[in-house]
């Protein structure tokens, strides 16, 4: 009996982790395409951006700020920062993205070529949007 119950508990578990990773799966898939069609053109196919041009997105810097990410793509960024120790000195302008699309594609670069962050749900973003961070200058 005893047996049977952990079993059950195993297999309970197990279900659910496979679907939580599911789930950050479809979110990356969808943030992809944005990434493909929204991003690509400055930040490059493999998140390398053009030095000093327009920052990287692999392995920046900037990825452990998760509020500050979520301001950067919806009211976009202007101002001096070092990005892996090269510095800009540019603007971007915000995106018109839902809730839903910026979630997935903060995913989707902060799961690709070789980094690895925490899943941002839909529910962060506004929250996100209303904190300050250091050194941030909207558009
Ligand atoms: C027209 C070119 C362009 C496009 C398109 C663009 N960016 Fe940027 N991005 C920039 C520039 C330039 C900066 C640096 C701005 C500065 O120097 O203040 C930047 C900075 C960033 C940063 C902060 C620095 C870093 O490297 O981590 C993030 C994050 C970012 N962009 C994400 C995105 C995302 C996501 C998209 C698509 C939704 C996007 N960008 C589309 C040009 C672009």
């Amino acid at each position: 009996m005893k047996r049977t119950l952990i079993l059950f508990l195993l297999a309970t578990v197990s279900f659910f982790s496979f679907d939580q990773a599911f789930d950050l799966k479809a979110s990356m898939e969808r943030g992809k395409s944005i990434y493909e069609t929204q991003c690509v053109a400055c930040h490059m196919a493999e998140g390398e951006g053009i030095s000093g041009v327009f920052p990287p997105l692999a392995q920046s810097d900037y990825l452990a700020d998760k509020s500050r990410l979520v301001k950067v793509v919806l009211k976009g960024v202007r101002g001096e920062m070092t990005v892996n120790g090269v510095e800009y000195n540019s603007e971007m302008t915000g995106f018109p993205l839902s809730d839903q699309e910026t979630a997935d594609v903060l995913n989707y670069i902060c799961n690709t070529w070789g980094n690895k962050a925490e899943v941002i749900k839909p529910a962060d973003i506004q929250p996100a949007l209303k904190t300050a961070s250091k050194n941030y200058q909207p558009y």
